[in-house]
């Protein structure tokens, strides 16, 4: 192969080497046992010529790294990941490295996990099997493990982009609950389902299902009986869930987080989970993963899984495929396959809405 391609880890599949090879790429895998690499580890794998780098969203891609893949000849860089906070676009742009991310591929599978948690809160289920495995089941009883009925509730969504819109469907669908959401672009196509859905079960003789976009994101917080965070993380969405928006938000509500650790203030969230013991969560991210913030795994009105929303077969294949893609696209001279520059800063009071 003419160009050396070099992935951070083994990836999902076979497609996305096959693409690369197919293309004149030599591939280069890296098999450290370590979980995540350093700064030191990735410039030992760039080492003098490097044309493109697959990297992952636990590794710190600033200014050293891309300084060094230029240095090496490199011209791309992709995020296995949609979210790329872990990359200083600024500095891939001042070195001319080219930045992409997987966005689409992962939009229903970390919708469902969303959804997943949403219900497992709402009905306990993780409580629940631990006491079935601890034993102490000894017959049903009225009130063992009751939870929240989540039809005819409100379900709450703040940032309703890709994944926050499949999820507010999901749920909207699938347990007939009204929706309000927030975010700074009105989504009209999911207003619009909405909207059909609820004359169809109107015209069935049921309940129908509302929408409303709020336009703070308080609004959310005090109406919602179930909420799902769905923003990018930057400096607008920085401890976004906080001691004041807990306090704001319903003594018996859920809250789901499936975006990135640092939107909720994880020291306060502890805190409110040990003084509202209906107050229940489901988090796949957390402030400063792989760690939880003290008291949280002692939590029994949480639900915690490791970073899993992505993890399906099919979508961890794609997101390896996308970030191949938009590695050889750039070398090949083409535009990189998905620009995160194109997408657009959630609660950006700057940003104008697009065309
Ligand atoms: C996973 O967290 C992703 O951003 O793709
Ligand atoms: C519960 O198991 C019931 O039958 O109501």
């Amino acid at each position: 192969g003419k160009y050396r391609v070099v992935s951070t880890k083994p990836m999902p599949g076979t497609r996305w080497i096959n693409l690369l090879i197919e293309q004149d790429c030599r591939v280069e895998i890296c098999t450290q046992k370590k979980t995540i690499l350093s700064v030191e580890d990735i410039l030992a794998l760039i080492g003098d010529k490097c044309d493109g780098v697959i990297g992952q969203l636990t590794e710190d891609w600033g200014e050293t790294l891309f300084s060094a893949l230029s240095r090496a000849g490199g011209k791309a860089f992709s995020n296995m990941a949609v979210g790329y906070n872990n990359v200083d676009v600024n500095a891939a742009n001042k070195y001319g490295v080219a930045v992409g991310n997987t966005p689409g591929v992962l939009t229903e599978t970390t919708a469902e996990l969303a959804a997943s948690l949403s219900v497992a809160a709402a009905r306990r289920i993780v409580e629940a099997d631990e006491f079935m495995r601890a034993g102490l089941y000894d017959g049903w009883l009225p009130h063992l493990f009751v939870g929240n009925l989540l039809k005819g509730q409100t379900v709450g969504v703040i940032g309703a982009g890709r994944i926050g819109s499949a999820y507010a469907r999901m749920m909207v669908e699938g347990f007939k609950m009204n929706l309000i959401y927030y975010d700074i672009y009105q989504a009209t196509r999911l207003e619009k389902f909405v909207t059909a859905y609820g004359q169809f079960l109107k015209a069935n003789g049921e309940q129908p299902v509302t929408w409303k976009r709020a336009s703070s994101m308080d609004e959310v917080l005090r109406e919602a009986d179930l909420i799902s965070l769905h923003p990018v993380l930057d400096k607008t969405t920085y401890h976004l869930i906080n001691k004041e928006s807990l306090a704001t938000m319903k003594k018996e509500a859920i809250l789901v987080n499936c975006s990135r650790g640092p939107v909720i203030d994880e020291v306060a969230l502890v805190e409110h989970l040990r003084e509202n013991p209906m107050f229940r969560v489901g988090l796949d991210v957390f402030e400063d993963e792989p760690y939880m913030k003290p008291g949280l795994a002692e939590m029994k009105n949480a639900i915690v899984v490791p970073h899993i929303a992505s993890a399906s077969k099919w979508t961890r294949e794609g997101m390896a495929t996308l970030a191949a893609l938009n590695v050889l696209g750039k070398i090949k001279g083409y535009p990189i396959w998905s620009d995160p520059n194109r997408v657009e800063p959630f609660l950006n009071e700057k940003a104008l809405p697009p065309a």
